[in-house]
């Protein structure tokens, strides 16, 4: 990760200094940054120069002489982490930014032993970091909001795209992120859903939604927040589970009567009415999924395993179980099958 972060900032003309205890990670670095360089520059002799801009030093106090950030980009060990913050704090001035790429640790956590801890920042990449524009800004208590704003400056001009969060677990990303897995992760445990079909529903309704507005305005535009609330109600009651429980904010856009889209507010507002933005909804998601399907990404990634039925191929395996004679044959759902 600390390979691709350096490409980016190198990419968009800061003076880089590479260091790491392992002396062949530094020597290995200009052939595993060309492939980021390029991708990032699309272009080898530009991608050649960015790599060659970047400079290596193998002595931590030399390295972080004259920096304005130090990033840290070392192994997920919290006691590395710590040390190395220590030993960071006594070398580099007040005013020098010290970030941490850390993807589970809070950092007061980190910073521990640290005696300036006002200019300690989380700057948390997802991967692909150069790809994904996203990085999230984790500040604890001790990180006044000039040090975030910082951040966030520094962040937009690397042309990402910041994303402020308070330390807690999980930060914001993983917090999401593995809310849904933990569920998908149960869903496999008791065998009630196969990959395919996981993987397909996610892929093939919430995954394209979610990409084209997120998931708030996702909810504003497709359901009305009384009945999210009702799901929500609903299955607390079937599994008493905490997590299904409905929160505070929720119910009050439902008591205020802001129900998405539909009533001009919800999560947000809406400058145009109902129907123009479901028009429009409808317009982004079909160019989208149309694109989905055309290029096949499932395919072209390899796997091993068949991947989902076509439509096609799921209306044959229909007919087939139902059997010529099937009075289900006669609905219209079944009749738009053709056998090919
Ligand atoms: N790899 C990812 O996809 C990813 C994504 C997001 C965040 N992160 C976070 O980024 C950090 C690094 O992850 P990674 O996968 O690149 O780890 P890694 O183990 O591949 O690389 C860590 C590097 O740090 C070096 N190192 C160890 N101690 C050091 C020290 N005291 N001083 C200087 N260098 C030292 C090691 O020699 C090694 O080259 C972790 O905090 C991880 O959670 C990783």
């Amino acid at each position: 990760m600390g390979c691709v972060i350096a490409t980016l900032y190198s990419r968009h003309g800061y003076d880089v200094v590479v260091n790491d205890v392992q002396t062949e990670m530094l020597q290995q670095f200009g052939t595993r940054a060309m492939p980021i360089a390029s991708a990032i520059t699309g272009d080898e002799a530009h991608a050649k120069n960015v790599v060659d801009r970047i400079r290596f030093e193998g002595d931590l106090e030399r390295a972080v002489e004259g920096a304005i950030l130090v990033h840290e980009v070392v192994q997920e060990v919290l006691s590395v982490k710590q040390a190395l913050f220590h030993r960071l704090d006594r070398l580099c001035r007040e005013n020098v930014v010290i970030a941490t790429n850390t993807s589970s640790f809070l950092l007061s956590q980190i910073a521990t032993d640290v005696t300036h801890k006002r200019r300690v920042l989380g700057i948390h990449y997802v991967t692909p970091a150069h790809i994904v524009r996203v990085v999230e800004l984790i500040h604890a208590e001790f990180t006044p909001p000039e040090v975030v704003e910082w951040g966030g400056t520094f962040v937009s001009s690397l042309d990402h795209v910041d994303v402020a969060i308070a330390e807690r677990p999980g930060f914001l990303v993983n917090r999401i992120q593995f809310a849904m897995l933990s569920e998908i992760y149960r869903l496999m445990d008791e065998g009630l859903a196969s990959r395919e079909g996981i993987d397909a529903a996610v892929r093939l309704s919430l995954g394209p939604r979610l990409a084209l507005w997120g998931p708030l305005l996702t909810e504003d535009l497709v359901v009305s927040k009384r009945t999210a609330l009702a799901v929500t109600d609903s299955l607390y009651d079937q599994t008493g589970d905490e997590n299904f429980k409905a929160r505070k904010a929720l119910r009050q856009l439902v008591d205020q009567g802001h129900l998405g889209a539909l009533t001009g507010k919800g999560w947000y507002e809406f400058g145009r009415g109902h129907e123009e933005v479901v028009t429009e909804r409808d317009r982004q998601l079909a160019e989208l999924l149309t694109w989905l399907r055309d290029y096949d990404a499932v395919g072209r990634i390899g796997v091993r395993s068949p991947a989902p039925s076509s439509p096609n191929r799921a209306c044959d395996q229909v007919e087939g179980y139902l059997g010529p004679r099937s009075e289900f044959r006669r609905g219209i759902a079944i009749k738009r099958c053709r056998r090919r």
